[in-house]
């Protein structure tokens, strides 16, 4: 075992010498370092403070230099001590691993394997369809309103004007919650069917002038088929102001149309019936997938039926009277439309089931 010798002659090839021995000795003991214990006694022995072999040195060789030769000793003292931490630090890499050649060889990746695909998400198509529909109404002034999926037999139906017994009423079409056989009629909760009720809702809140629209979710006592979904999406239209008449709700479905299915679109308007607008119509546009010379998705009539219409009915302006809606003094139109039927329209989509399944096949798609 290396013992730090005393020195008397400090030549420099006596210096040489015992700074060979020395070297020779910690080479030796690093190498036989083979695990943690080992370790730690191998880089105290070395390097403690007291009683470690370059405070040894330090002692015996530096301080006990005459004058003269202290600046050489000094120099070679501090080489050594370099040499020493680097050996003991290199020593304790090489015990744990650090980049030994077998574990490069363990950890080798092959760089030309392809990555993991990270998928990032859409907009589901009908939220999709719905945003842009709002966004054209937003683009004209319009305001976004929202009101509760549960609903009163009020606001889904008395205040818009339906008759006790119109069959909407029957649970035939709505669903309606349970055990509250005791409430009167107009305060039972029900899955609202449309979105108009948040046109009262809204005419509550704000007086006239007003523009809103309202998406949302619906719900009815419907069996899933390819056209049926027992829930699903609509967005209501309302505009009051003094002097709005027919041709501003035809001017105005005109214009969302062509920004949703491009220009050549055309609309046209039958008469029809709903208890909240009077007179009332449903909306056809001309087949945006054959033009509107007629094809298999448009029954070779050449038009598409997508969504209702009207002028609001004054039996509805009564029960919102209060605040400012007289009917003597203002005018309105109101719309409705399903957003699964738009998108089928806008994508050629044959089956509204294919929205809720999440496929991702079929998703992708939009994406
Ligand atoms: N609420 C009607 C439905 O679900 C659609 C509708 C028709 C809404 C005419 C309207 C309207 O605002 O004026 O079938």
């Amino acid at each position: 075992m290396y013992i730090v010798p005393k020195l008397d002659d400090f030549s420099p090839p006596s210096l040489d010498r015992a700074a060979a021995d020395l070297l020779a000795a910690l080479d030796a003991e690093s190498s036989a370092v083979t695990d943690d214990a080992a370790y730690k006694n191998f880089r105290d022995r070395w390097m403690a403070r007291k009683n470690g072999i370059l405070t040894q040195v330090n002692d015996l060789w530096l301080k006990a230099a005459p004058g003269p030769q202290k600046r050489d000793v000094g120099q070679r003292v501090n080489q050594l001590k370099t040499r020493v931490e680097e050996l003991v630090a290199a020593t304790e890499q090489h015990l744990r691993g650090g980049a030994s050649s077998e574990k490069l060889e363990a950890d080798r990746i092959d760089v030309t394997l392809p990555g993991n695909r990270h998928h990032i998400g859409a907009q589901h198509p009908v939220l999709r369809m719905m945003d842009d529909v709002v966004n054209v109404f937003r683009a004209m002034g319009y305001s976004i309103e929202e009101g509760p999926e549960v609903e009163t037999d009020y606001y889904n139906f008395e205040a818009l004007n339906f008759p006790p017994n119109h069959p909407a009423r029957d649970t035939q079409d709505t669903l309606f919650l349970a055990g509250q056989e005791k409430k009167p009629t107009r305060d039972r909760l029900l899955m609202r069917t449309h979105t108009s009720p948040v046109q009262i809702r809204s005419m509550m809140k704000t007086p006239p002038p007003l523009r809103v629209v309202c998406p949302g979710k619906v719900h009815r006592n419907d069996a899933l088929d390819a056209t049926h979904s027992p829930v699903f999406h609509q967005v209501e239209g309302l505009a009051v102001d003094a002097n709005i008449t027919f041709s501003d709700l035809k001017g105005t479905l005109d214009h969302a149309m062509k920004s949703l299915y491009g220009s050549s679109i055309k609309t046209r308007f039958y008469p029809s019936f709903f208890p909240f607008t009077e007179p009332s119509a449903d909306m056809q546009v001309s087949c945006p997938f054959c033009g509107g010379k007629g094809c298999r998705k448009c029954k070779f009539g050449g038009w598409i039926e997508i969504l209702g219409c009207g002028m609001v009915d004054p039996n509805v302006f009564e029960f919102v009277r209060d605040n400012g809606y007289d009917p003597a003094k203002i005018s309105g139109f109101a719309f409705g439309m399903g957003v699964e039927r738009l998108a089928m329209l806008k994508w050629g989509v044959d089956d509204i089931s294919l929205f809720y399944q999440g496929d991702i096949r079929f998703l992708e798609q939009f994406a």
